[in-house]
């Protein structure tokens, strides 16, 4: 694993303040940021949270009261990369996301949609030694939001990685391939390169569904360097 990090490759990050996305406006730092260099305290660690990992986190349908949650099963899984497309082991992955409906278990979202009983929208797992990771959960609905008229968030899945250290941290958005909502959504489109913007969304995988049971969508995600995938400001 290198640990040369180029700042070159935080191009491909969208802005901090973009105002097509109102509140970045609000949550930017107006003054430049201070560059702190690199030393072994952030290369080398620590990390944490892996410890935490359970039995069935990755199984997002698996955590209701009473049953599985309504909506479309599927299976997300792809593996971890670093920027010369070697796989990164133990990484943690969290996973957050809207239900079937598009609805959060939050205080803020009172939309009207409905909560499903038997969805909380939360999960995590340790990739493997090729850096491998699969969650199962349920394929999350848009949902509108209050950034200007009509505006609708993309079906995405919320993701969070620590790879060996701090720096590998990188907190994105999973999409999935297709969304007509793609060209309205100020979130996806504050990735001005096409290239990383198509780093965000999955591909459908029909060769690793189960048969009867669930359909497959696979996303790769590369934590650092010239293929990076796109961080969420
Ligand atoms: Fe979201």
């Amino acid at each position: 694993m290198t640990f040369v990090y180029p700042r070159e490759s935080t191009k491909v990050h969208p802005p901090r303040p973009f105002p097509d996305y109102k509140s970045t406006v609000r949550r930017s730092p107006t003054k430049p940021l201070v560059i702190m260099p690199h030393t072994r305290s952030e290369l080398t660690g620590p990390v944490y949270g892996h410890e935490a990992v359970q039995r069935g986190d990755d199984d997002l349908t698996s955590h209701g009261k009473s049953g599985e949650p309504l909506g479309e099963r599927i299976i997300v899984h792809g593996r971890v990369l670093d920027e010369d497309d070697r796989p990164v082991p133990s990484a943690l992955v969290e996973v957050w996301q809207a239900n079937a409906c598009g609805r959060y278990i939050h205080q803020v979202d009172q939309h009207p949609a409905p909560l499903d009983p038997n969805f909380v929208g939360a999960g995590r797992v340790v990739t493997d030694q090729n850096g491998y990771y699969k969650f199962i959960t349920v394929k999350p609905g848009p949902y509108p939001w209050g950034n200007h008229p009509n505006a609708w968030r993309p079906a995405h899945i919320h993701f969070s990685v620590f790879g060996h250290s701090f720096l590998s941290r990188l907190v994105t958005q999973m999409y999935f391939p297709g969304d007509p909502l793609f060209p309205f959504d100020p979130i996806f489109n504050a990735v001005s390169d096409p290239k990383a913007r198509d780093r965000m969304v999955s591909s459908f995988d029909l060769d690793h569904g189960v048969p009867d049971w669930a359909l497959c969508y696979r996303w790769d995600i590369v934590l650092r360097g010239r293929n990076q995938t796109p961080m969420e400001r």
